[in-house]
């Protein structure tokens, strides 16, 4: 069953059995660190998992800013140095949580002290990282999971669910949009997400590393890719102290910005299926739009995840006169994840996507199946970002 914990109906457990308990080091305690700690607090409240998540460590580089956090998430203990928390014997899981530049490390040092690896997207910052963080986490033989937590939106899960039984036919088109405008100032400074030695790319891993993830998970792969990555600002004011909000403030003196401020690609999918790709930082007045449209020979789907609880349905079949779009609300205890929460209409949001993907995987893990997404999918993804950087400076298709 490709969604474990789903439906109106949690499992039963004999009163007084102890489950066994899943012990969790999160390294990084801001954007990323905030949303996963949210989601190992409340996941059992929401959910019968098979487990117990004990929240033992979480670790940044600043004691005073790490040891708020931990006491304002609720973990019993923290850390500034990332190596005693994989040497701790009694975590199980390392949740990579920090800048780009720090995956590879950390993952590797996980892996080969045998902790089961949860890492944040992309997984590297290139594609050898990514290779080399797959391969320690392969020869390790644990599962692992990657947070593309969009594909966890119950109206994306109902999609798939839908596509998977064939409500939408053969499918022509996945047209995908990631767009925000956080930096379109040109005064924005360069914060880590701009500088490449930190984040690898701009856009491009950022947040067209989601919509690749999503685009495999409903269509399926990639066979070949024509991308273009642009950067408009090329000069920024260096940052001076970062806020937890992704602002921060300047130093007054200016520096190169050296990643990309768009990402956009064309793809011919293994399917036949065509796709197109859109990520951007500058498209104004647009937040956190991030959106497909699909198109089959049965029907069409398009998501939005700014109104993230509704999933809009096409069907070829209904009868001519009353054909068009509906607006499916995925909050009915049938549809993917939504019966763990509220009565029909009562809506979930962002932090809900990154509870339902700690559901699956904690679940998975206790059953000895793979997470999806996992370490596996992620490298998929990686060699996608690395094609299409490839073809942007190649000006050329180039295969997958
Ligand atoms: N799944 C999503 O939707 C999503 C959203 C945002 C970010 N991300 C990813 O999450 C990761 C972190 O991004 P963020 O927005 O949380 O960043 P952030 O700047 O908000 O937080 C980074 C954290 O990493 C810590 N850190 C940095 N270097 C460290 C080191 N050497 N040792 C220990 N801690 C260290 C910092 O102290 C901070 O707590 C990135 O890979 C990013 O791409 C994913």
């Amino acid at each position: 069953m490709l969604f474990p914990v789903t439906g109106s109906t949690p499992q039963e457990y004999p009163s007084g059995m102890a489950k066994p308990v899943l012990t969790i080091g999160l390294l990084g305690y801001q954007f990323m660190g905030k949303a996963h700690s949210n989601a190992y607090r409340q996941v059992g409240r929401y959910f019968d998992l098979p487990v117990e998540i004990r929240m033992k460590t979480i670790c940044g580089r600043n004691e005073a800013k790490v040891r708020q956090a931990a006491e304002v998430f609720g973990w019993e203990g923290h850390e500034t140095d990332w190596r005693k928390v994989i040497a701790d014997p009694e975590i199980d899981i390392i949740d990579i949580s920090t800048p780009g530049n720090t995956h590879c490390e950390m993952a590797i040092a996980a892996a080969e002290a045998g902790k089961i690896l949860f890492c944040e997207k992309p997984i590297g910052n290139t594609l050898s990282e990514a290779e080399k963080m797959a391969e320690a986490v392969r020869k390790s033989g644990k599962p692992s999971a990657v947070f593309h937590n969009y594909r966890k939106a119950p109206a994306v899960a109902l999609a798939k669910r839908m596509i998977d039984e064939g409500k939408i036919g053969k499918i022509f088109h996945f047209r995908a949009c990631y767009l925000q405008d956080w930096i379109a100032d040109p005064n924005f400074p360069i914060v880590w997400r701009l500088n490449k030695e930190v984040a690898g790319s701009g856009t491009h891993g950022d947040i067209c590393s989601h919509i690749i993830d999503m685009g495999r998970y409903l269509v399926g792969e990639m066979k070949e890719v024509n991308g273009l990555l642009h950067t408009f600002v090329t000069e920024r004011p260096i940052a001076g102290e970062i806020d937890d909000r992704m602002g921060a403030s300047t130093t007054g003196e200016m520096g190169k910005v050296d990643v990309d401020d768009a990402s956009i690609f064309l793809c011919h999918f293994e399917s036949g299926a065509l796709g197109t790709f859109e990520a951007s930082r500058f498209a104004v007045g647009r937040k956190n739009y991030n959106r497909f449209e699909l198109y089959g020979s049965k029907g069409s789907l398009i998501f939005n995840m700014e109104r993230m609880n509704e999933l809009e349905y096409y069907n070829n079949e209904d009868p001519v006169g009353t054909q068009g779009f509906r607006v499916i609300q995925a909050t009915e205890g049938g549809h993917p994840y939504a019966g763990q929460y509220w009565p029909v209409g009562h809506i979930i949001g962002y932090e809900h996507t990154f509870m339902n993907l700690v559901a699956d995987a904690v679940t998975a893990v206790h059953d000895g199946r793979e997470p999806s997404p996992n370490m596996e999918e992620g490298l998929k993804n990686q060699r996608v970002l690395d094609a299409v950087e490839r073809s942007s400076v190649g000006r050329c298709w180039v295969s997958l």
